[in-house]
């Protein structure tokens, strides 16, 4: 399997692949997400691929994108709370339904690791939801822990 910088061409296979991202925060989080996939989030894919601050990862089996990972350089000011904060941000991740179970997303976050350890980056943070528990055991075999929580309450 090959990892790398994804090619413009490929933006539409990695849209398939945003997609069956989206469809599962939709089931897992009704309220929140929006059902199908907007031309606006197809066409976003393009907002990524400009920014000099976000790059676009892939996984490549026999010619076939499998896998895909976008990474975010984000630069948080100080404030008189918080020291400035400087870290390399995951946004989206995710691995073909038909490839789970095979490594790929391993290979995927040992490729971030790399990039990330190569510009300099000290830190890379991620985000996820809590009903999707299969991406959270991946995260934590990836050996990211948890330093931050978000909570609710339905009223
Ligand atoms: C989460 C996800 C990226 C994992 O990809 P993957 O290629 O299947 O992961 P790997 O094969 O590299 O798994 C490595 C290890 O992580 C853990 N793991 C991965 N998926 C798991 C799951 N669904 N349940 C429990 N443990 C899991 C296991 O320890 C696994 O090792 P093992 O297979 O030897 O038991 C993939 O399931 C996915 O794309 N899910 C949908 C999209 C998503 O949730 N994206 C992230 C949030 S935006």
């Amino acid at each position: 399997m090959e990892v790398r910088l994804a090619e413009k061409n490929e933006l539409e296979r990695v849209n398939e692949l945003r997609k069956q991202v989206n469809d599962l925060h939709v089931k897992g989080k009704p309220d929140v997400f929006k059902p199908g996939f907007s031309e606006e989030l197809r066409d976003f894919i393009n907002v990524i691929w400009e920014d000099p601050e976000q790059d676009i990862i892939v996984a490549v089996e026999q010619g076939k994108i499998c896998g895909f990972a976008i990474v975010h350089h984000i630069n948080k000011p100080e404030t008189p709370f918080m020291y400035e904060r400087d870290f390399l941000d995951v946004d989206e991740f995710c691995v073909d339904e038909a490839a789970r179970r095979k490594g790929v997303a391993t290979e995927l976050m040992t490729y971030i690791k790399t990039y990330a350890k190569d510009k300099g980056f000290h830190r890379i943070e991620l985000n996820m939801w809590e009903f999707n528990q299969g991406a959270l055991a991946f995260y934590e075999a990836a050996g990211f822990e948890t330093f931050r929580r978000y909570m609710e309450i339905m009223i």
